[in-house]
């Protein structure tokens, strides 16, 4: 489409043309051309693995699961879409920052392999972010408007998180009752 544009321009009358703006704009169209064809060249991302669900090991329902794909999926998962402009610098730097920061905090794809305690500790701070309005960031809502999250969304989130929470205690109450009586000795931890 760019090419067809370059060759087109000079095709109106140059008296009317103005040459400079003309010339400014084919400056510009190069620019980006090249921006993202080094973009292009120079990102290498792990292909996506778009079937894996989020929060293996969790008990919770489709909609609650449907909200986390929809809102925080792309920062906190190994599940990243990756849309075309995400690999245009200088919109992929940011992306980059966001979703290394992001599963290095919360990785909804690898919820199996934390302890209980950071299970519990990430289910209030989910709560806190989807309360506050912090999450999922502001930037990334303008260009995914249906990562937003209506009130219902927040309340049904807040109440799952409580729920999960409440579940894993049981879980390890009824764990350490089921060792005492198993005679295993308790950890301190
Ligand atoms: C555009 C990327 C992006 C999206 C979408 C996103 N987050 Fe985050 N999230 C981040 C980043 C980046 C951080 C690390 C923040 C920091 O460095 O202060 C973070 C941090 C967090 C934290 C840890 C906060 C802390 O202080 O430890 C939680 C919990 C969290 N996000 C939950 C969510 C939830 C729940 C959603 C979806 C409703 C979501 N995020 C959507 C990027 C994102």
């Amino acid at each position: 489409m760019y090419r067809l544009t370059v060759v087109m321009l000079p095709m109106y009358d140059p008296r009317d043309a103005s040459r400079r703006v003309l010339a400014v704009k084919i400056l510009l169209i190069a620019l980006v051309t090249v921006t993202v064809a080094i973009s292009l060249v120079r990102i290498r991302r792990r292909p996506e693995r778009v079937s894996k669900e989020l929060l293996p090991g969790a008990r919770v329902d489709s909609r609650v699961l449907a909200v986390f794909e929809r809102a925080c999926r792309d920062c906190h998962s190994d599940q990243t879409h990756y849309p075309w402009y995400s690999y245009v610098a200088p919109i992929s730097w940011l992306v980059e920052h966001d979703v290394a920061a992001g599963r290095e905090h919360l990785n909804l794809s690898r919820w199996n392999e934390y302890s209980i305690l950071r299970r519990q500790r990430c289910l209030s701070e989910i709560a806190n972010q989807v309360e506050d309005g912090e999450m999922p960031l502001p930037l990334y809502t303008v260009i995914h408007p249906s990562a937003r999250l209506l009130p219902a969304d927040v309340d049904l989130v807040f109440k799952w998180t409580q729920s999960e929470r409440v579940r894993l205690t049981r879980e390890t109450v009824a764990g350490s009752a089921q060792r005492d009586r198993d005679g295993i000795p308790r950890r301190a931890d």
